[in-house]
């Protein structure tokens, strides 16, 4: 489809279903020289052939990594790992969960196996990759997964929200620290993706279509909307990006 990511190594966390899953086919698609999709099960939630097979078939290597991104040492090897290819190039920090059960009255043990993952583990995957990518000498990119609800808060969703803002402000914290190596660091915020998250999470499953109907393109987002905005921050065409956190929500966050 293009060439933008020629000779980059990727990495995407939570890569076997969704979100991850299509952003780590993006990045074969836009022609990256290897892709490791990394996640606890290489099983992918929606069905289907695992995330390395397409992008196998695409005919660009590709290597699962099982890794938990709330472990740092799981983070570190995960890193180490793309030394087969030369080291990461672009580090997409995609995985992440939902509750179930999330609001004012959010448990503390859920609270807590939310933020190890969608915080902890974001914030261990962007200092494995930074840590790699000094030592190779890479002006890489780093890519963090926030949301639309770390920009603007929603009652149902307390403890998920408290994580994507952290995101968002890690992203920031992060391309002040790192920007002098030439490592750049952005957030994507998505709105509402049609994934098993949004399916399989019964607050936000039942606020969609209100979602969708407030959107002024009317639709929710394709997970593969979300690969090419990762793949446009990979790129060397966002080469004086960073800092941002990218809104891909078909104007959801533009209207009242
Ligand atoms: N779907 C949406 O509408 C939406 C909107 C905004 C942001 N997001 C964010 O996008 C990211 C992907 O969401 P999705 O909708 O594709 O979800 P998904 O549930 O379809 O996929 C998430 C993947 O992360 C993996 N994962 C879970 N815990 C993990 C861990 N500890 N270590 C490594 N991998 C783990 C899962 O196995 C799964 O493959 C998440 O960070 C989510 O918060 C999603």
């Amino acid at each position: 489809m293009s060439d933008i990511l020629k000779d980059k190594t990727v990495v995407v966390t939570g890569a076997s279903s969704g979100i991850g899953r299509a952003i780590a086919v993006a990045a074969a698609r836009h022609g990256a020289k290897a892709v490791i999709v990394s996640d606890i099960t290489e099983t992918p939630r929606e069905g289907g052939a695992p995330t390395t097979s397409e992008i196998e078939a695409l005919g660009v290597p590709a290597r699962f990594f099982k890794a938990d991104v709330s472990s740092r040492a799981d983070n570190d090897a995960l890193v180490a790992a793309a030394d087969e290819f030369g080291g990461v190039d672009v580090m997409v920090l995609n995985a992440g969960i939902s509750l179930r059960s999330d609001g004012a009255d959010v448990s503390e043990e859920d609270y807590r196996r939310l933020m190890s993952i969608n915080l902890d583990g974001t914030l261990f995957g962007a200092q494995a990759a930074a840590t790699q990518m000094k030592a190779h000498g890479k002006a890489g990119s780093i890519v963090l997964m926030a949301s639309m609800g770390g920009i603007v808060g929603a009652g149902i969703t307390v403890a998920y929200s408290t994580s994507k803002g952290g995101v968002v402000l890690m992203a920031k914290a992060l391309a002040d620290a790192l920007g002098p190596d030439g490592i750049r660091v952005n957030a994507i915020a998505p709105g509402t993706i049609d994934t098993e998250l949004l399916r399989k999470t019964p607050n936000i499953a039942a606020a969609s279509e209100g979602f969708r109907q407030r959107t002024p393109l009317r639709r929710l987002g394709q997970p593969s909307e979300i690969g090419d905005a990762v793949a446009f921050l990979g790129s060397d065409l966002s080469s004086y990006v960073t800092g941002i956190a990218l809104q891909v929500d078909g104007g959801l966050l533009a209207v009242i």
